[in-house]
């Protein structure tokens, strides 16, 4: 539940979300069933599971782009009826930018539609392209860039606005180790200083540790589920090698590796 005495400020309670066919002669697939999770307001949640389990399915619930077929998902106790300010998305492929807008233009965005003043979208766009490290790009088109640009560009207009949430799919997955690095620890920087909550994907285990307070594995589709959380135990900032490290590391590992070896066996 996250911390102590906190509200909980995403739940899924019994989730499922099963596809239905596109063609009448199509097979539906039940991606997930009965997903319960809870994220405490301020909590830094991470997901791990092996490919296609449906990490990004829980993203897209949670953010209001699907439906559950079963079960109910709650922001802030209220049933979520699609996407709102309150939550800041970054998804996992590299088409969730406006392509007939520049980087500039994509990051004010959302400010935009908030109506907020020129000076302070100004002010958001400017601090976060810096950030980002984009300064240097901002009249580009998405066309324009690499993969790790348009990553970072989706980053910064997610942070643009100041949502109380944060969905991030894989949003490091596309960087350089350097900038992914640099960008973890500013991730990191940015969530103490604003106690945000964060529900964040990735593949990656040492950076689940590096910045979760607790880590969700899920198990294989179909049917995917919530397998177990675990809490990260380590003081923070966290250190690579300690011992303490290296056995959830270990711990993390076996169990998505048992969940792989499970799914390719089915
Ligand atoms: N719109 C859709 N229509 C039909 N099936 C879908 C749809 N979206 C996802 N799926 C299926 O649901 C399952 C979960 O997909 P999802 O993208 O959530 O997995 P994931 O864990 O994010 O995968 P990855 O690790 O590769 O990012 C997959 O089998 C996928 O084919
Ligand atoms: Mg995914």
């Amino acid at each position: 539940m996250g911390r102590e005495g906190a509200v909980a400020a995403i739940q899924m309670q019994r989730v499922g979300k099963r596809f239905e066919p596109r063609h009448a002669d199509g097979l539906a697939y039940e991606a997930l069933a009965g997903v319960d999770l809870a994220i405490g307001e301020g909590e830094f949640l991470c997901v791990l599971g092996p490919t296609g389990c449906g990490k990004s399915t829980v993203m897209h619930l949670v953010a209001g782009f699907e439906t559950p077929t079963e079960g109910r998902v709650l922001v802030a106790g209220k049933p979520v009826s699609g996407p709102g300010a309150d939550r800041g998305m970054v998804f996992q492929n590299d088409r969730a930018l406006f392509p007939w807008l520049t980087v500039d233009q994509n990051v004010a965005f959302g400010l935009e539609v908030a109506h907020r003043t020129p000076a302070a979208v100004r002010a958001a766009v400017d601090s976060n392209l810096e950030l980002v490290g984009l300064t240097g790009h901002r009249t580009k088109f998405p066309r324009e860039l690499s993969g790790g640009m348009k990553q970072r560009v989706q980053i910064a207009r997610a942070l643009a606005t100041d949502p109380a949430i944060l969905l991030m799919d894989e949003p490091f997955a596309a960087l350089d180790a350097q900038t992914r690095r640099r960008m973890q620890e500013e991730l990191g920087r940015i969530w103490a200083v604003s106690r945000k909550t964060v529900l964040f994907i990735t593949h990656d285990i040492g950076e689940a540790i590096w910045l979760g307070d607790r880590i969700a594995v899920m198990t294989h589709g179909p049917a995917a589920r919530i397998k177990e959380v675990i809490d990260v135990d380590l003081p923070r900032p966290r250190q690579n090698m300690t011992p303490g490290f290296v056995s959830l590391y270990n711990t993390l590992d076996a169990s998505i590796r048992a969940e792989s070896e499970a799914m390719h066996n089915a």
